[in-house]
């Protein structure tokens, strides 16, 4: 990966109050450091049971079905679809043997529609995810899929069922233990967004046929590659200084620029992780995002003309998989009659290059902050060091604020708000 933070001048003081902030999280011992599991060594964890677990179920899985439907909400959810879009692309379903539906995450009458349909034209397995076991959109979103499996599959509708949920507590593993469904546990020390390197994230990704292997040596490799406690050569305590020295000149607002949109979902996965681990206190910048070279159509006037509360993080992916093999514009054709003839043998890779490094001089023409995080390719293995890499990088930032990076009490508040409700 490569990191270009110049339009940051670090200040020292900023930086020992990262070298604080990275010791809380290292030496696990800052508020809410129980939840610091995520940072096992994934070296060893890549050839545990669990991972072969995962391996064999997601066999299973893709043997007896078309389609695959997760109901799952936050991080139960966001990190899968996340690198399932980056890796396959954004037509995902339209690739493979196996196709994947994401529910129990919203309250859309349509999308269950959907799901009914699905469930009576395909043979469907059901991931269902939750930590705690209880998550009212999941729990309601399980209930129909349940009625509409069984109208189906009668009985032998257990055999397509898996859930992934608490160890001992929570309706979901009741639910699970009774019906002898196929489970795997959420470490307890692990929290929701930080969940993508765990059978949450895995086992979807096992079944659309992802090397999770691969994925987990990326965050092997770069936790290797974080383990420095020297400011200069640890680009997470880069980033999170970056994000705080900003933060602390007033900046509101951070916006990650992907560049195509197979990456959109990664950003929706970003903007959970650090919105609701630094979204505290009255603190934190609101993480937002924009797919180029769409949005620019849209929102691009706003962020070379308008009001400067915001700054840019462009993450750019250097070479999809599929842009060596994909129709390039090689001189023949319409070109000339649709002006396009200076367009010699380009790919769109190229064109995407040209275009980040042309709205990169534009922003930085008109004084807008930029900080450019780049990876080689869409493979599992660069995103899963590109989710390693903002994860200890987010845990970073929200100590530097003093806030615990692990909990999301604001949200526990809507939940019970609604429970009440209802009832
Ligand atoms: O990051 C978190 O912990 C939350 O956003 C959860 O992922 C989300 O609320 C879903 O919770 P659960 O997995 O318990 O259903």
């Amino acid at each position: 990966m490569n990191y270009d933070f110049n339009d940051i001048k670090f200040k020292e003081s900023d930086i020992q109050i990262i070298r604080d902030a990275r010791k809380k999280v290292v030496e696990c011992n800052g508020e809410g450091c129980d939840f610091l599991g995520w940072r096992k060594p994934y070296a060893d964890y890549l050839s545990s049971y669990e991972v072969e677990d995962i391996i064999k179920t997601s066999e299973i899985i893709r043997k007896k079905s078309t389609v695959l439907i997760v109901l799952g909400i936050g991080g139960s959810y966001l990190g899968s679809k996340a690198v399932i879009s980056s890796v396959l692309g954004e037509h995902y379903n339209s690739y493979g043997d196996m196709k994947i539906y994401f529910g129990g995450n919203n309250m859309s009458a349509e999308n269950y529609q959907f799901l009914n349909n699905i469930v009576s034209s395909e043979e469907v397995s059901i991931i269902v995810i939750s930590k705690s076991g209880k998550t009212l959109e999941t729990m309601i979103g399980f209930e129909l899929l349940l009625e509409m499996m069984e109208s189906k599959y009668a009985e032998k509708m257990y055999d397509r069922i898996f859930s992934v949920t608490d160890s001992e507590q929570g309706v979901l593993r009741k639910f699970s233990d009774r019906h002898n469904i196929k489970s795997f546990s959420v470490p307890e020390d692990i929290g929701g967004r930080y969940s993508i390197f765990t059978s949450v994230g895995l086992l979807p990704l096992a079944v659309m046929n992802i090397d999770i292997r691969e994925f987990l040596s990326g965050a092997a490799d770069m936790q290797k590659e974080l383990d420095n406690s020297d400011f200069s050569y640890n680009p997470a305590m880069k980033y999170a200084a970056a994000r705080y020295d900003l933060f602390s000149q007033g900046f509101a607002t951070e916006i990650l620029l992907t560049y195509s949109p197979a990456n959109a979902y990664f950003a929706e996965w970003w903007k959970q992780l650090f919105g609701e681990s630094e979204g505290k206190n009255s603190k934190g910048l609101l993480p937002s995002s924009m797919t180029l070279t769409t949005d620019l159509h849209s929102l691009g006037q706003y962020l070379q003309d308008g009001r400067k509360t915001f700054f840019e993080t462009h993450l750019f992916i250097e070479n999809f998989a599929n842009c060596n093999n994909e129709k390039k514009l090689n001189g023949k054709g319409f070109k000339k009659e649709l002006g396009l003839e200076h367009l010699e043998d380009v790919s769109f890779c190229e064109l995407n290059k040209i275009a980040h490094d042309s709205v990169l001089k534009a922003h930085r023409y008109s004084g807008n902050v930029n900080l450019c995080i780049r990876s080689k390719e869409n493979s599992a293995y660069e995103i899963g060091r590109l989710m390693y890499f903002f994860m200890e990088s987010c845990a970073i930032s929200a100590y530097a604020l003093d806030v615990n990076p692990f909990n999301q009490n604001g949200v526990e508040r809507y939940k019970s708000n609604m429970r009440e409700l209802m009832e």
